[in-house]
C-alpha cells in the first residue's frame, strides 16, 4: 500500500486578519505586494474597495467575474496605469504593452510564429542548451543558487531560439545588462504608488537609463545584421528573429515593432519560466515522495522517447508538478486592468477608473476553490483530476485575448529542462540553506535564493 506522507506546505504569507496602517501599506506595496492581502481576498468572490488609493480597487476571484473582465468585456478594461508606467518605456509597442489597433494587428500577425509546428521546431535547441547547462553542473561541486542558475538556463534557451547566438555584441554582457535592466527600470517606484505625475523623474528608472540605451542599440544592430543577411539572400537560421522579420509590412509588423517585440520576449519570456522551474525543483526537493515519481518518469521517458517535443505528453506527472508549482508560486502573480467605462456584472456596477486586479496569487490559494490550498499536491493536475479545475480558477498564463502567447513555448521548454535535469541529477536543499520567501517583483522570486546541491544520478 502507498503510505503517502502528509503533503508539504511551502512558505507563503498568511492572509492578513487586520489591515495594515497607511504607512505600512505603502511599505508592503513597494517591497512585496503579495503580503498585502487579507482574508477576504482569499475567501470572497470579490472585494471592492471604493475609494482605494488612486481610485476604486476591485479584487476579482469569482471565475465569472474574471471572465467578464478578461474576456466578455475586455474592451472596457485597458492595461493598468502603473503596469504601463513601468513597462511601456522599455517594451513600447511590443505585444505585452501595446493596446488597441497596434496590439490587435501585432497579435494577429504574430500568432503564426507561435504555432505548434514552430514551437516543436525549437525543441532540439532547447534540449541542446539544457544539456550544455547540465554539463556545467557536472563539473561543479558544493551548493549553488538554483534560482539564479535557472535564469541563466532560460536566458540561454531564449537567446538561442530568438537569434541563434547571432547577436551584435558580447552575449555575456548582453545577459548581464538584461538582468540589470529589468531590476532597475522595470520596478514600481514609490512615486508610481503615490500617483505622482509622469513627468516627475523616478530614481529607479533614471538609474537604468544608460542600460536601456545600450539595450536598444544592441537589439537594433542585431536586427539590422539579420535583415542585411536576408536581403543579400544569405542562409539564415530558422529562429524567432527570422520569423519576426518575415512579418515586416503594413499588415504585419513595422520595423520598430519588431525591435520592441524582441525586447518584449526578453521581458516576458525567460525570468517567468526560470521562476517556475526554480520553484518546481525546490518543491520536489521538499517532497521526496513526489520527486521519486518524477525521477522514475523522466528516466523512462528521456531514455525511450527520442523527440523532446513529445516529452510534454509523455510526462504527465512531471507536468503536474510544474503546474502545481505555478499554482503555488505563479510567476506572474497579478494581472491588472483599469475600467475605461462603467460595466455591470451580476448587479454590481464596476465604475470607470476602477483598478481591477485578477491575482493568480490569491486565486490559486482561494479557500473556496482548492482543497488544502497551501499544500503541494501535484495530483490535482493529473489527467482525471485536472478536468475538475475551473478554467478561470487557475491562470498562470492569464486568459482571454491577451493570454500569454508564449505559453506552449514555456511549457515545452520546462518539460525539456526538467526531463534533462532530473534524469541527470537529484536536487536537494543544501544543508543549513534558508527557506526561500516568495517576493513579488516583476515575477514571484524566492528571496534569499534556492541553495541546493545536485547529486549525479
Ligand atoms: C512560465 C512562463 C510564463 C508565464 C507564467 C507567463 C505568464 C504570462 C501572463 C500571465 C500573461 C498575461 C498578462 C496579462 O494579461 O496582463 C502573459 C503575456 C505574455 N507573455 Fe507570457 N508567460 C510565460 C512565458 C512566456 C514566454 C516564454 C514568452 C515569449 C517567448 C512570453 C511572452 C508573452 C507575451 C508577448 C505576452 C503578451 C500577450 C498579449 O498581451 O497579447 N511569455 N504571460
Amino acid at each position: 500500500m502507498d503510505s503517502a506522507p502528509a503533503p508539504f506546505v511551502p512558505p507563503a504569507p498568511s492572509p492578513r486578519t487586520v489591515p495594515p496602517n497607511l504607512l505600512k501599506m505603502f511599505w508592503i506595496v513597494y517591497n512585496n505586494p503579495i503580503e498585502l492581502w487579507g482574508e477576504p481576498s482569499y475567501t470572497l468572490p470579490y472585494v471592492y474597495v471604493r475609494p482605494g488609493i488612486g481610485g476604486p480597487l476591485l479584487v476579482a476571484n469569482d471565475p465569472s467575474l474574471i471572465r467578464h473582465i478578461l474576456v466578455e468585456k475586455q474592451k472596457s478594461f485597458k492595461l493598468a496605469r502603473v503596469r504601463q508606467l513601468v513597462l511601456k518605456p522599455i517594451l513600447d509597442d511590443g505585444l505585452l504593452t501595446a493596446e488597441n489597433p497596434v496590439w490587435k494587428r501585432s497579435r494577429k500577425a504574430m500568432a503564426p510564429v507561435f504555432t505548434p509546428r514552430h514551437i516543436n521546431g525549437f525543441a532540439d535547441a532547447m534540449l541542446r542548451k539544457t544539456h550544455e547547462f547540465a554539463d556545467r553542473y557536472d563539473r561543479r561541486s558544493g551548493s549553488f543558487d538554483v534560482a539564479q542558475d535557472m535564469t541563466e538556463l532560460t536566458f540561454e534557451i531564449l537567446a538561442e531560439t530568438l537569434f541563434s547566438g547571432q547577436i551584435a555584441g558580447d552575449p555575456q554582457e548582453f545577459g548581464e545588462k538584461v538582468e540589470h535592466l529589468f531590476e532597475t527600470v522595470a520596478r514600481v517606484d514609490p512615486f508610481d504608488i503615490l500617483h505622482f505625475p509622469e513627468w516627475v523623474p523616478r530614481y529607479s528608472r533614471v538609474r537604468g537609463r544608460r542600460t536601456l540605451q545600450y539595450f536598444f542599440n544592441i537589439v537594433r544592430e542585431t536586427v539590422d545584421m539579420r535583415k542585411a543577411m536576408m536581403e543579400k539572400g544569405k542562409e539564415v537560421p530558422d529562429d524567432f528573429l527570422t520569423l519576426l522579420l518575415s512579418l515586416e509590412g503594413p499588415e504585419g509588423l513595422s520595423r520598430k515593432e519588431i525591435d520592441d517585440n524582441v525586447i518584449t520576449f526578453f521581458g516576458a519570456g525567460y525570468e517567468t519560466t526560470a521562476r517556475a522551474l526554480g520553484w518546481t525543483l525546490y518543491l520536489l526537493a521538499k517532497a521526496p515522495h513526489e520527486r521519486a515519481k518524477v525521477e522514475e518518469e523522466v528516466r523512462r521517458v528521456t531514455s525511450s522517447v527520442s523527440n523532446p517535443a513529445q516529452w510534454i505528453d509523455a510526462m504527465p506527472y512531471t507536468r503536474a508538478c510544474f503546474e502545481e508549482a505555478m499554482r503555488l508560486y505563479p510567476p506572474a502573480p497579478t494581472l491588472s486592468r483599469e475600467a475605461v467605462e462603467d460595466t455591470e456584472w451580476q448587479g454590481v456596477t464596476i465604475t470607470k477608473g476602477t483598478q481591477a486586479m485578477i491575482m493568480p496569487w490569491t486565486l490559486h490559494r482561494h479557500r473556496e476553490f482548492w482543497e488544502q490550498p497551501d499544500a503541494f499536491m501535484p495530483s490535482r493536475f493529473l489527467p482525471g483530476n485536472r478536468e475538475q479545475i475551473e478554467k478561470y480558477q487557475y491562470l498562470p498564463f492569464g486568459a482571454g485575448p491577451r493570454i500569454c502567447i508564449g505559453a506552449s513555448f514555456a511549457l515545452q521548454e520546462a518539460m525539456i529542462a526538467l526531463g534533462v535535469l532530473l534524469s541527470r541529477f537529484r536536487f536537494d536543499m543544501a544543508e543549513g540553506a534558508p527557506e526561500p520567501w516568495p517576493v513579488q517583483k516583476l515575477t514571484t522570486q524566492p528571496k534569499g535564493g534556492l541553495h541546493m546541491v545536485a547529486t549525479r544520478l
